[in-house]
């Protein structure tokens, strides 16, 4: 398929999922097996399609016996995302991203406010789930989710990053 279309196509699945995807209840009961209290109100705080991805995410994973730092991480890899942060602000962050935003200080102001966190999402999480206890490793996968050139770098981030497709 042309790469353009399937670029395409990408997008509008995950709009699609935005709006339909949704934890179920036996992805919870696992979640509250595999997270300490800390963690999962961290879980908690996340939108409901953030859940409901990153359960899927971690299911998938889960498969090549991962480590429990690496299934955290996988659980909580979109953290970063508050709750406000909605399909409106996705879409557009996506057609005008800013590649250059610095991390520091956060910004109020909607615009701005949005484009920090698709760039630094992973940073801001991380930051999150170290303070929740979650393990250095599994800390620095939230981190660098989304760097597919650190896939070889950094312990389970290439098996990560094959989840989360
Ligand atoms: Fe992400
Ligand atoms: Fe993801």
């Amino acid at each position: 398929m042309d790469r353009a279309v399937s670029k395409a196509l990408g997008r509008v699945r995950q709009v699609w999922e935005y709006l339909v995807l949704r934890p179920k209840s036996e992805d919870l009961a696992w979640v509250g097996m595999v997270l300490t209290p800390a963690e999962r109100a961290l879980f908690e705080g996340m939108s409901p399609h953030d859940q409901a991805h990153c359960a899927k995410v971690a299911r998938k994973l889960s498969a090549k016996s991962p480590p429990d730092w690496a299934l955290k991480a996988a659980l909580l890899h979109d953290v970063g995302k508050p709750r406000g942060y909605g399909l409106i602000w996705r879409v557009l962050v996506v057609l005008r991203p800013d590649r250059e935003i610095p991390a520091a200080p956060r910004l109020a102001q909607p615009w701005p406010w949005a484009l920090q966190i698709y760039r630094w999402h992973g940073l801001y999480g991380a930051e999150m789930a170290r303070e929740a206890g979650v393990p250095e490793s599994g800390c620095r996968i939230i981190q660098e989710h989304g760097n597919k050139s650190l896939a070889d770098e950094v312990p389970w981030l290439g098996e990560f990053q094959w989840a989360d497709d």
